[in-house]
């Protein structure tokens, strides 16, 4: 399937954020959170998954802090999963990061998140901690996964 992957660049697409954040969590960021993420660009990043079909086919959102970033939100449509465009994507983050200066890259996920921590750990993410009943519906463990920059391990 042809897709590629760019920055967020208007409400338009925000909608498609929000949609995909609906199919996919069952507490999801609100447009309020997004609307300050797109207030704060400086720190915030978004990169979304478009193809000729679908405006936004899924996200990934992040920060950068000083050297790392934080990986706050990345999901794709349920249509669109498990063609490794999910890894793709995230290959993509970590790029963008290098080019912004981060060394380092963390992110939480669910403990039961199968999926997505084979995901994380094919690219470089060890657990380096456990957050205590961090999400609800349902209550759930958070797994904390850091990321070094190979060269510096
Ligand atoms: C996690 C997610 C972004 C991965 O995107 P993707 O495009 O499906 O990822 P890929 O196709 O590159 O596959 C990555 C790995 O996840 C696995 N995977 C993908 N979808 C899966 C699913 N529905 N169930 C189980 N495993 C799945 C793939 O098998 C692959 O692992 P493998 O190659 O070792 O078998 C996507 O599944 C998703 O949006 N999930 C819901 C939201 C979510 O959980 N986000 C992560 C929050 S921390």
């Amino acid at each position: 399937m042809g897709y590629w992957i760019e920055p967020l660049a208007d409400e338009a697409d925000l909608d498609g954020v929000l949609e995909v954040e609906a199919e996919s969590f069952t507490n999801p960021w609100t447009r309020d959170m997004y609307a300050w993420e797109m207030r704060n660009r400086s720190m915030c990043h978004i990169l979304l998954v478009r193809t000729d079909q679908c405006r936004v086919a899924g996200f990934c959102a992040f920060w950068r802090v000083f050297d790392e970033i934080h990986i706050n939100n990345l999901a794709m449509r349920p249509g669109f999963r498990a063609r490794g465009i999910g890894t793709a994507l995230l290959e993509r983050v970590l790029s963008e990061a290098r080019q912004l200066g981060a060394r380092r890259a963390t992110l939480e996920v669910r403990a039961s998140n199968e999926g997505a921590r084979r995901l994380y750990e094919r690219l470089g993410f060890y657990v380096a901690g456990v957050r205590r009943s961090y999400y609800t519906h349902p209550v759930e463990d958070a797994l904390i996964l850091w990321r070094d920059e190979p060269e510096l391990c």
